[in-house]
C-alpha cells in the first residue's frame, strides 16, 4: 500500500526534463538519496540512454509526455502524487529560442503553466524551477546578485522570467513553495555535443577530441560562469527535498568567469595539436559577460560548489574518451 502523504516528508519527487543533461543527473542524485522518482520527458533533446543508471532501480519510473499537454500532465501528476516537483523541461538554446519565439513561449512559459497547475492539483508541497542567468541580461553589476534588476535581452531570458513570476504566483495563490534557481552555464558528462546549439564546453571538448576546429561566435572575449552538473544536481535536490528550506530566488554559479579563449587555452593544454578556431559573427541575443554571486545560495541553501573547473573538465573528457 502507498504511504499516506505527511506534510514535510518529501519522499516522492517528479522531475520534468528527466532524460536531459541536468535532468538525468538530478534523477541519479534523488535515487542516491533514497527518493522515489518519476521522470517525464518528451525526448525532443533528451535520451533514454541518459537514464540507464536510474532505469535499473525499482524506485524509478518514466513516462514520455509533453509538458505542454496539460490534461495528460495533470493525470500523470495526480497518479504519482509527488511531494515535490523539479521542473527542468525546456527549450534550452538561446539562438533557437530567438529564432522561434512562439515555440519558446509554448514550451518555456505555457509548459511551465501546465506543470504549475499539475503540481497544485496533485497536492505537491514544493516546486523547484530551472531558471537562468539569462534573466539578468547584459548587466555591468558583476558579480550578479539576486537583487540586481532583471533585464533579459533575448526571448529565452524573457520566457524564464515569465515562468519565475508565474510560479511565484502559484506560491502566493496556493502555497506551493517555489524555489527558482538561476543556473549559470552548466557543463559536464551527458551534455549532448552533437548539436551546434548545445553548451559551448561540450561542443569545444568534442571538437578538440576529434581534431576539428571550433567555431567562436564573436571575438572570444565574452565570458561565462561555468558550473559542474553534479554540483547543480546536488543543489536542485537539496532545494526540492529539504522541507526546512523556504523558497525564493537563488543563483547557482561558481562565482568565477572564463572567456571562451581561456576555455580554449585550457583545452589546448590537454589536446596539444588542435587547429586554431574559426571566428564568425556573434550570435543574436548573446550576452557579453555573465558572472554570478554565489553568496545567497551559500547562506540560505547551504550550497557551495565542490568541483573545481579542472576536476569538472577532467570528468567530462573522461566520459567522452573512446566514444
Ligand atoms: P536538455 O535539453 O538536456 O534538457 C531539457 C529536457 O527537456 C530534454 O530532455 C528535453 O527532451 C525535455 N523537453 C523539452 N521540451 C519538452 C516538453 N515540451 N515536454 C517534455 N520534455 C521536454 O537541457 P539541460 O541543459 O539539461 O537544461 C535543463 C534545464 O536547465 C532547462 O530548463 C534549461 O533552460 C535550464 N538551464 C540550463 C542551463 C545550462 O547551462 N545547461 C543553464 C541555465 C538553465
Ligand atoms: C547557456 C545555456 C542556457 C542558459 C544560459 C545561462 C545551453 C545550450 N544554453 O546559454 O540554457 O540559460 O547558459 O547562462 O546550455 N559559442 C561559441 N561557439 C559554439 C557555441 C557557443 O562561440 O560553438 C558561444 C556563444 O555564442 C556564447 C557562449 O559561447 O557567447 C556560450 O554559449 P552557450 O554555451 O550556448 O551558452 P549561453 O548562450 O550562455
Amino acid at each position: 500500500m502507498e504511504d499516506q502523504k505527511q506534510p514535510g516528508n518529501i519522499s516522492r519527487v517528479l522531475v520534468t526534463g528527466a532524460a536531459g543533461f541536468i535532468g538525468s543527473h538530478t534523477c541519479d542524485r534523488l535515487l542516491e538519496t533514497g527518493k522515489t522518482v518519476m521522470g517525464i520527458d518528451d525526448l525532443s533533446t533528451g535520451k533514454l540512454a541518459n537514464l540507464a543508471g536510474a532505469s535499473g532501480q525499482d524506485t524509478f519510473s518514466f513516462q514520455q509526455a509533453d509538458v505542454c499537454d496539460e490534461p495528460a500532465i495533470v493525470d500523470i501528476f495526480v497518479d504519482f502524487q509527488p511531494d515535490a516537483v523539479i521542473h527542468l523541461a525546456a527549450l534550452v538554446s538561446v539562438p533557437i529560442a530567438e529564432n522561434n519565439p512562439a515555440e519558446n513561449f509554448r514550451i518555456n512559459v505555457s509548459g511551465t503553466q501546465s506543470v504549475a497547475q499539475a503540481a497544485h492539483l496533485s497536492g505537491a508541497e514544493r516546486i523547484v524551477f530551472a531558471s537562468s542567468a539569462a534573466v539578468y541580461g547584459n548587466s555591468d553589476a558583476l558579480p550578479l546578485c539576486e537583487e540586481e534588476p532583471v533585464n533579459p535581452v533575448n526571448q529565452y531570458g524573457m520566457a524564464k522570467l515569465e515562468a519565475e513570476n508565474l510560479l511565484l504566483g502559484y506560491e502566493e495563490s496556493h502555497g506551493l513553495v517555489t524555489t527558482c534557481l538561476r543556473f549559470f552555464n552548466v557543463y559536464g558528462p551527458r551534455q549532448d555535443p552533437s548539436s551546434p546549439y548545445s553548451g559551448v564546453i561540450s561542443i569545444f571538448a568534442e571538437h578538440c577530441r576529434t581534431g576539428q576546429a571550433v567555431t567562436v561566435y564573436g571575438d572570444g572575449h565574452q565570458s561565462r560562469d561555468f558550473i559542474f552538473v553534479k554540483d547543480i544536481a546536488r543543489a536542485v535536490v537539496a532545494s526540492a527535498t529539504n522541507s526546512t528550506l523556504s523558497g525564493g530566488i537563488y543563483n547557482l554559479c561558481s562565482g568565477k568567469a572564463k572567456t571562451l579563449l581561456q576555455l580554449l587555452d585550457a583545452l589546448k593544454e590537454i589536446y596539444l595539436d588542435i587547429p586554431g578556431p574559426v571566428f564568425k559573427e556573434g550570435r543574436k541575443g548573446d550576452i557579453r559577460h555573465s558572472l554570478g554571486d554565489p553568496a545567497a545560495a551559500h547562506a540560505k541553501l547551504g550550497f557551495s560548489t565542490s568541483t573545481s573547473f579542472a576536476e569538472g573538465i577532467g570528468e567530462l573528457l573522461a566520459s567522452i574518451q573512446g566514444q
